[in-house]
């Protein structure tokens, strides 16, 4: 592999090549502007490689998924969520004396300030657990700060803290939304169990373990640890780039994966299904108005930015789906209406020629769903899953000498210098 050259008019510019280990190389383009007077345009950053990573790996055209060089399936069929959470962030797998000091150092954070607790009880009961979440996470930087001073911000310290509370975070906004009270977190528990108990259990009598439950879980959160720059990463990187603390930068990730572009999904596919359902389950008719380019309804939980093959995720859910379904009397028939609309769009030139596969939140609602979540906390589940990756980003970026504040340029095209024109001589 070699640089390239840019050339317009009498301008030459030689674009060195940033190399990557596998995957797509970059052409770096640093001096392009300096050189030519002029920028790059790619809206949606499409092209743009916006760092080096070395956290995640995904061939989209492949399918493949790996956290840390580790393939997703394998860490699926037998990792933990806190065993992936550690590799994600330290690039190794954990020995068993490692495992449990990091385990630890996390659960003895489960426990918030209590003055967060009554933060939480003044929340409205019908606002959307996302905003409740991240209010929660911009408020836990004003709690640890006051706590442990500058120390809130070491970057180990932050790392427990965040990956402690936010369980405790995310069960309290859904115990304020059903209006039940909050519990105490039980730090002999393992993490999945104690979120499990902290959102369903009750103070009146224990919570009844059921084991399958708990690792369905804990085997979705591995699949949503990480995926590299997605939306919401790449927000926590850019708040991050500023100098702003790891707590805010996490918030403002909530914030960008609320949208039903991106983690939102997971719930509007829910939203979807159901609505078909009504309309008396026409899959080929919903397919159609997707189809129809006068119409802007989109078939949630398809397409991807980076797949143009089967979602590995999606792929693992789908197989455990069923059979996670008939554990916990889930509703088979939204799962049938599920299966109906993929094998339609699957076999619709439509979404051959676009390459749209069943992304990662087109069966994870329906999992959710039976595991006693409401819709609208699906995507705080996603959010929980993706912490890891998160702190893993911002942290990267942290230590990378070549880190800059993000700051994109523009082609403007609005208009050129005219006069002020005062009020009365207007119109
Ligand atoms: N339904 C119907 N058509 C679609 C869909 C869809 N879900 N997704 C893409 N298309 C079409 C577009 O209309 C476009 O068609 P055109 O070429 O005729 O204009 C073409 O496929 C390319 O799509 P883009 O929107 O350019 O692809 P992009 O990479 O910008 O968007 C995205 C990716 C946002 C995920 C998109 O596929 C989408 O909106 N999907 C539905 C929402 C969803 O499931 N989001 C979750 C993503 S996974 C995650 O964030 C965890």
């Amino acid at each position: 592999m070699s640089n390239a050259t840019f050339s317009h008019d009498e301008v030459r510019l030689e674009l060195p090549l940033a190399e990557a280990t596998q995957g797509n190389n970059g052409y770096d383009i640093t001096r392009l502007l300096a050189t030519t007077g002029d920028t790059t345009l790619d809206v949606g950053f499409a092209n743009t490689a916006s760092c080096r990573s070395a956290i995640t790996f995904i061939d989209g055209d492949a399918g493949i998924l790996r956290y840390r060089g580790y393939p997703i399936e394998q860490l699926a069929e037998t990792s933990t969520f806190l065993e992936v959470s550690y590799l994600v962030l330290n690039g190794e797998l954990p020995t068993p004396a490692q495992l449990d000091e990091f385990s630890k150092g996390i659960a003895k954070y489960h426990l918030i300030d209590e003055r967060m607790r009554e933060m939480f009880r003044s929340m409205p009961r019908k606002s959307h657990p996302m905003p409740v979440l991240s209010a929660g996470l911009n408020a836990l930087s004003t709690f640890a700060e006051s706590k442990y001073g500058a120390g809130a911000y070491d970057p180990d310290r932050a790392t427990h803290l965040l990956l402690g509370a936010m369980p405790t975070l995310a069960a309290y906004g859904y115990k304020n939304s059903v209006g039940q009270p909050f519990l105490y977190a039980d730090e002999s528990l393992s993490y999945i169990e104690n979120f499990l108990r902290m959102s369903f259990g009750l103070p009146t009598g224990p919570y009844p373990f059921d084991d399958a439950f708990t690792r369905a879980l804990d085997v979705l959160l591995i699949l949503h640890a990480d995926h590299e720059q997605n939306c919401s990463t790449s927000t926590v990187r850019m708040v991050g780039s500023s100098g702003a603390n790891i707590y805010v930068s996490v918030a403002a990730g909530v914030n960008a994966l609320s949208g039903p572009l991106h983690g939102g999904a997971n719930q509007a596919v829910l939203e979807m299904l159901k609505g078909i359902r009504e309309e008396g389950g026409d899959v080929t008719s919903y397919v159609n108005k997707v189809k129809d380019k006068k119409d802007t309804t989109k078939l949630m939980g398809f397409g991807h930015r980076i797949y143009k093959n089967y979602d590995p995720r999606a792929a693992i859910i789908k197989k455990h789906a069923d059979e996670i379904l008939r554990n916990l009397n889930g509703n088979d028939e939204l799962l049938d209406l599920a299966v109906q609309l993929e094998d339609a769009a699957l076999s619709d030139p439509y979404f051959q020629e676009r390459k749209l596969y069943p992304n990662v939140d087109f069966y994870t609602g329906l999992i959710y769903q039976a595991m006693g979540f409401p819709q609208n906390m699906f995507t705080v589940l996603f959010a929980l899953g993706r912490l890891p990756g998160w702190l893993a980003h911002w942290r990267e970026q942290a230590n990378d000498p070549a880190t800059k504040i993000g700051r994109p340029r523009q082609v403007y095209v609005g208009e050129v210098e005219r006069d002020y024109v005062p009020i009365q001589q207007r119109g």
